[in-house]
């Protein structure tokens, strides 16, 4: 319970910060609309008696009777001041930062939390709500102090009847609250419990969406048993669902009689005490209008807190994620390496590293030296740690043990986007942007420089490719958008490829680059980038193609995590070790 108001006044504290106008205009207008009902009952009032006295003659009366009717309209207009400027601008406004504040932290958010599957699925939530459910949160938190405020001062005047009048009109809803209370929590805890269920329910809907699992699960004829367990799941949260209803609404029915009986009771006791005495009609029709006033406001009070506390469920992993600590830790003045030829040195010093306390390390004291211009080819067995080493040269983590120095420098103290600006990398899920070809290829660059643009293609091998499109350069790729042109496995991957040869990096990292290019396709490229990475270039390759590898001027063998061999392609067929094994296996099917 502490929780969750603590994400409640969390969120209105963000909607005050981004929205801070219109959020103010918010919390003023309820609080003034849930007003105006008792002023319009004591207008009322003053009516009445003034009507009771000398029967409406007076210019008094008339005045009253102008007030109650500017009231009533005030009241109208209020309402649509609220909806223009603060109903609908907050939203909007709240819509769009929510939004953005998400997306931007997720492109800021340290690589190693999208490989933890608490956060990926905190991600996920917070993407189906954070657009609509703060701005639904703030405005029933504002209605719950609008409530509570108008209560707490219809029970100071109702205090003036008869000490014992609040307290027993408040001992009247306390059964609504207790059961608000529970009622609130079988809601949630349904949902709590639907967490993992929930996530598999969007996961398995998110296949359907997915035209490559789509032709998978037609062709394994699976589609009749994956609904079976959708409807499944989806039966299992209507029943907790239906269960939870038909409990709120019996307890509802109860807590209102119990609440209705006790107001009666109230009723009778204010009319008791007065005895003999009479009341004039105004004065009881205010009178009836406070306890109205009263037990409305305090019963929507629960209403309201019941609806912004199951809002905080939803967005738990929104502040979470919006709190999260960087993983990695840079200096508050960090390095830029002084170095001469401008082409990076990188050292690995007995580095090892596991991905959590709890697992295995999966890099053990690896110690190896990358010269600035070396041709490196990296091999192993699938995972033997080829793509952690390059997380971790890219410190996307930080090694357990020992350390990694560029130039000299511990990568720790290392200024990372200077880091970034030197390196290029292609990993071995590569990203199909549909974007154009030229924002595919000069991704980032918003004025993409043709001759580097031409370069790019042509070492990758797309020149003619690009040449058939219709609108060529300017091609939309993939399906998304109207017109795209999808390509085929192979041709995406060369247009990654040549994404990272557009910035052409003085170090090069490739995993995988070529594993869904053809074999001629393959060897052009490897010439052009042989060609291109010379003296003045490093490259680092991690591929199972020996084709690949064998032209690299020095191989690295990892194997479970340590460097096993190292050496050229015949030094190391020499040795007879696990390259050797590997190689002439490979090889054995092509003979
Ligand atoms: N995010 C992660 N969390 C925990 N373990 C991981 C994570 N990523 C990889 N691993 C484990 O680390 C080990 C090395 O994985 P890595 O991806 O580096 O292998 P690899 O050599 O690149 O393999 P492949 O040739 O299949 O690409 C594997 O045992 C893998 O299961
Ligand atoms: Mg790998």
């Amino acid at each position: 319970m502490k929780k969750r108001l603590k994400i409640a006044f969390q969120i209105l504290a963000y909607s005050f910060r981004k929205a801070p106008f219109q959020t103010s205009i918010l919390l003023i207008t309820h609080v003034v609309l849930n007003f105006v009902p008792l002023a319009v009952a004591y207008a009322f009032k003053l009516l009445l008696n003034s009507y009771n006295t000398n029967l409406g003659n007076t210019q008094g009366f008339v005045i009253l009777l102008t007030a109650y009717i500017t009231l009533l309209g005030l009241q109208k207009f209020i309402s649509i001041f609220r909806f223009i400027f603060s109903d609908s601008i907050l939203r909007w406004k709240l819509q769009d930062a929510t939004w953005y504040d998400f997306h931007q932290k997720l492109f800021n958010l340290d690589i190693g939390y999208f490989e933890d599957s608490d956060i990926v699925n905190a991600i996920s939530k917070t993407r189906q709500h954070v657009v609509w459910r703060p701005v639904r949160l703030v405005i029933h938190l504002l209605n719950c102090v609008a409530f509570i405020v108008v209560a707490v001062f219809s029970a100071v005047i109702i205090f003036k009847y008869g000490s014992l009048i609040p307290l027993i009109l408040v001992l009247s809803l306390l059964p609504k609250f207790l059961a608000s209370l529970k009622y609130s929590e079988a809601q949630w805890s349904v949902l709590d419990s639907g967490s993992e269920p929930y996530k598999r329910l969007w996961y398995l809907a998110g296949l359907a969406t997915d035209p490559e699992s789509v032709k998978e699960i037609k062709i394994f004829g699976v589609s009749g048993e994956l609904m079976k367990i959708i409807s499944g799941i989806q039966k299992s949260f209507y029943d907790k669902n239906m269960h939870a209803t038909i409990r709120y609404s019996l307890s509802n029915f109860v807590t209102i009689c119990i609440q209705y009986g006790l107001t009666f009771f109230a009723l009778t006791l204010y009319l008791f005490n007065k005895g003999q005495s009479p009341i004039s009609v105004g004065e009881l029709t205010f009178f009836l209008a406070l306890i109205f006033a009263f037990s409305s406001n305090v019963n929507d009070t629960l209403d309201e807190a019941g609806f912004f506390m199951e809002e905080t469920l939803y967005l738990e992993d929104f502040i979470k994620l919006l709190n999260l600590p960087p993983l990695i830790h840079s200096l508050q003045d960090p390095v830029i390496p002084n170095n001469q030829s401008g082409v990076p040195i990188i050292e690995f010093k007995n580095v090892s590293f596991k991905y959590k306390d709890s697992l295995p390390y999966v890099i053990k004291n690896v110690s190896l030296k990358i010269e600035h211009g070396e041709n490196i080819a990296l091999v192993g067995e699938n995972g033997s740690g080829k793509s952690t080493l390059i997380k971790l040269l890219l410190r996307f983590y930080d090694v357990t043990e020992g350390e990694i120095l560029v130039d000299g420098e511990n990568i720790k103290n290392i200024k990372l986007d200077w880091w970034y600006s030197q390196v290029g990398a292609l990993f071995q899920h590569f990203i199909r942007y549909n974007f154009t070809v030229k924002e595919s290829i000069a991704f980032g660059d918003n004025n993409p420089d043709s001759q580097k643009l031409a370069r790019a293609v042509e070492l990758s091998g797309l020149t003619q490719l690009i040449e058939n499109l219709p609108l060529k350069y300017d091609q939309h790729l993939g399906t998304q958008f109207y017109q795209g042109h999808d390509l085929s496995g192979g041709e995406w991957q060369k247009v990654a490829l040549a994404r990272a040869f557009y910035r052409m990096p003085k170090m090069l990292i490739l995993d995988e680059p070529t594993s869904a290019i053809d074999a001629n396709a393959e060897y052009e490229i490897f010439k052009n980038i042989n060609n291109e990475y010379k003296d003045d270039k490093t490259l680092l390759i991690v591929s199972h193609r020996f084709s690949t590898v064998r032209m690299a001027e020095r191989i690295i063998v990892l194997d479970k995590g340590a460097v096993e061999e190292s050496g050229t392609h015949d030094q190391l067929l020499a040795l007879k070790g696990l390259y050797a094994e590997m190689f002439l296996r490979q090889a054995e099917g092509y003979k």
